[in-house]
């Protein structure tokens, strides 16, 4: 009888680091998190949650902020006149928002406050010729399957404030919004497009 129960804890923890692998892998950002002083013990998930993805929705919600490797802000570039879309070039086309290259910073850079630190920085990625490697802020785990996809949403008229909060007001991005599924549904529901599973699940 013992033994089994200690193959069955043995079975837990060896699923729950498999879960935290992936996790760490899409969201580099929460390395700190998944590396406590004191590891995670069965006892804390055994009776609290009830399944693994349960777990993984915790980690999830308490997912601490990213630190960016340069002192971007969004407030004074949009104060400057630019557009969500110069920078996030694929939002209206495609899944992807996608993030500015190097190369697109240092064409104004080049000659925009050359003499701060960060812009130092920033140039020094482009002589190095590496990109900016900036953290991922929003996603969602591989584990609940989640395809995203921005076009049919901005087609829509769907304003990026509804998702991300008011970006003139931050400097790095933050989780301004909860993405859970019921932010999705509420919204879908609303405006009768589909709940089907397979929309929003692969
Ligand atoms: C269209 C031109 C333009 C592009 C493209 C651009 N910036 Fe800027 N950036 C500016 C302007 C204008 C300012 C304000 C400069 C000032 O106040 O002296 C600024 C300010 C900054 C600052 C603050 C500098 C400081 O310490 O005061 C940082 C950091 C910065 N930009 C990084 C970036 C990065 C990283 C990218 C690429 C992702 C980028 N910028 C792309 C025009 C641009
Ligand atoms: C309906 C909600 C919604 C709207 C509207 C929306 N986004 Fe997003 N955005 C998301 C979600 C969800 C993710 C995470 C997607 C993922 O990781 O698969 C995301 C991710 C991003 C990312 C990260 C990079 C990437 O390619 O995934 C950027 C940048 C971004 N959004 C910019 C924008 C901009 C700019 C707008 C407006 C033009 C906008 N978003 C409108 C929900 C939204
Ligand atoms: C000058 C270029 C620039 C402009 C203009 C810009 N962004 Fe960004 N955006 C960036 C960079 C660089 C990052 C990566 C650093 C960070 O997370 O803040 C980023 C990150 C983001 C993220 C987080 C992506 C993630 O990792 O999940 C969102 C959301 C976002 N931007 C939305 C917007 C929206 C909405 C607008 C317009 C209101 C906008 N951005 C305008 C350059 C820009
Ligand atoms: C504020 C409203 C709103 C929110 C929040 C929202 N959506 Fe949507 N979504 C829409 C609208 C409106 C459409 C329909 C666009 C159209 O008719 O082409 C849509 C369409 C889609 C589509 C394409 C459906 C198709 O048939 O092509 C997917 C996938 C999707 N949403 C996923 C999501 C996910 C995942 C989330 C949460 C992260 C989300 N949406 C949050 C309003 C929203
Ligand atoms: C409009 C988009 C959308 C639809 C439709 C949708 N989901 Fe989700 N679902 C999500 C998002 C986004 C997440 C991730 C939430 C997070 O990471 O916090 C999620 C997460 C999940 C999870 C993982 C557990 C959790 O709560 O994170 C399960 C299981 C799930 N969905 C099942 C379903 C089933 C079953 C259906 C159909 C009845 C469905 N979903 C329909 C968007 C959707």
């Amino acid at each position: 009888m013992i033994k089994i129960k200690y193959l069955a804890l043995i079975a837990m923890i060896a699923i729950m680091l498999g879960s935290a692998a992936v996790i760490t892998r899409r969201f580099h950002a929460q390395t700190a998190l998944l590396h406590p002083t004191a590891a995670p013990g069965p006892e804390v998930y055994t009776t609290a949650h009830t399944s693994i993805l349960s777990v993984l929705e915790d980690y999830f919600g308490y997912r601490p902020m990213p630190t960016q490797p340069i002192a971007f802000t969004h407030k004074v570039h949009l104060a400057n006149g630019l557009q969500c879309l110069n920078c996030h070039t694929g939002v209206d086309t495609g899944p992807d928002a996608r993030l500015p290259s190097v190369q697109l910073c240092m064409t104004c850079h080049q000659v925009i406050a050359t003499d701060k630190p960060e812009i130092k920085k920033v140039a020094g990625y482009l002589a190095r010729g590496e990109e900016i490697p900036w953290q991922r802020v929003y996603g969602f785990t591989q584990e609940s399957h989640v395809k995203f996809n921005h076009a049919p949403h901005i087609r829509a008229g769907v304003d990026c404030k509804t998702c991300h909060g008011d970006m003139t007001q931050q400097t790095v991005a933050v989780r301004a919004v909860k993405q859970n599924m019921g932010f999705c549904l509420d919204c879908h529901r609303t405006h009768n497009v589909s709940v089907d599973c397979t929309v929003c699940h692969y």
